[in-house]
């Protein structure tokens, strides 16, 4: 668990954090959204001391985080950024290895490790490795940044718009990996985002900044629910907030086991959002369903679309 208490930072005449409490729970996604200059970043950077409070105090693990110097602190916690800020003159594997090298791994495991890592961020490692971080396009620097926070296997991670410089695709692959690392190891993970639907997709508790404080924060269907005020309501998008609802369930819980239809089949672990794309450009009311092994799984009607939201 990550703590924060009361806290507030002030830069000249504005207050970036003001007043912040707010508890970050062990093994969860947690996202930061917000309006430009709300504190999101300013808050992350004040987990790792990167910032340090004016006033207040903030707890990993029961322990206050001024108890650790800055450099010992961050050794266990990940940190990537928008802007990646890799060493310009060490390679690729240089930078992902920093960690590691500190914590003096054996060099047999880092090169292990940084090959593991290129292969999950998608970047072939033979290709990639000696490359010199201006050898890179945005989104590959962006990725050796991700790998880079990755490395030591830190039990936090923070992410500042990881994602911002990638291609719908590429960040779409991406956020299932995160979504799926942080499935697998129970990591904490922090995440600042501009974008609504990574918040709603990703976030298993999403918190909503603005001028340094918390406006609203829960459960991704609660924002889409129950927005606390208009302010929320247009953040969320309030014509769109119907699909966006149907983004978050699942074919696999409206499917019909009996059904039947004719068509290109859809898997079962796509949302009801893409679900409701394909009947529209299909021009069909029921789509046949495989489940995640492409075996056949039933259909799905368009009027389900409608049904209790089960998840
Ligand atoms: N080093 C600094 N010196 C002066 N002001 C700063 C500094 N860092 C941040 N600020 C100010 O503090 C406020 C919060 O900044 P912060 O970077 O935390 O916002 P943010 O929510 O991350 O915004 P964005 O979405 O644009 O990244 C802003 O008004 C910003 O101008
Ligand atoms: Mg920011």
């Amino acid at each position: 668990m990550i703590e924060i208490s009361n806290v507030s930072k002030r830069f000249q005449h504005s207050n970036a954090v003001d007043g912040l409490t707010l508890q970050i729970a062990t093994g969860e996604l947690t996202v930061l959204i917000g309006t430009s200059g709300s504190g999101k970043s300013t808050t992350l950077k004040m987990i790792n001391r990167l910032i340090e409070p004016d006033s207040g105090s903030i707890r990993l693990a029961g322990a206050d985080i001024r108890q650790q110097s800055p450099e010992v602190l961050r050794r266990h916690i990940g940190y990537a950024i928008q802007s990646v800020g890799l060493f310009p003159h060490w390679t690729v594997e240089q930078n992902i290895a920093a960690v590691p090298a500190l914590l003096k791994w054996p060099a047999a495991r880092i090169r292990e490790r940084v090959t593991e890592l290129l292969e999950l961020l998608h970047l072939p490692a033979e290709t990639f490795r000696q490359r010199y971080p201006h050898q890179l396009s945005g989104g590959q620097q962006q990725r050796v940044g991700v790998a880079r926070a990755l490395a030591a296997d830190p039990e936090v991670l923070l992410m500042d718009e990881p994602f911002g410089a990638l291609d719908p695709v590429t960040r779409g692959s991406l956020q299932q990996e995160l979504a799926r690392i942080q499935k697998l190891s129970g990591k904490t993970i922090v995440l600042v985002t501009h974008d609504i639907d990574e918040a709603l997709q990703l976030g298993q508790h999403i918190v909503l900044m603005d001028k340094g404080r918390i406006v609203q924060q829960g459960k991704p269907e609660s924002f889409l629910l129950q927005p606390a005020n208009d302010f929320v309501r247009d953040f969320v998008g309030q014509s769109d907030a119907g699909v966006r609802l149907l983004g978050l369930t699942t074919v696999a819980s409206r499917v019909q086991a009996t059904a039947r239809a004719d068509g290109e089949p859809i898997r079962s672990d796509c949302t009801l959002r893409e679900a409701l794309s394909q009947f529209v450009s299909r021009q069909v009311d029921r789509l046949p369903v495989v489940n995640e092994q492409g075996q056949h799984a039933g259909a799905l009607l368009f009027c389900d679309l409608l049904g209790g939201r089960a998840s």
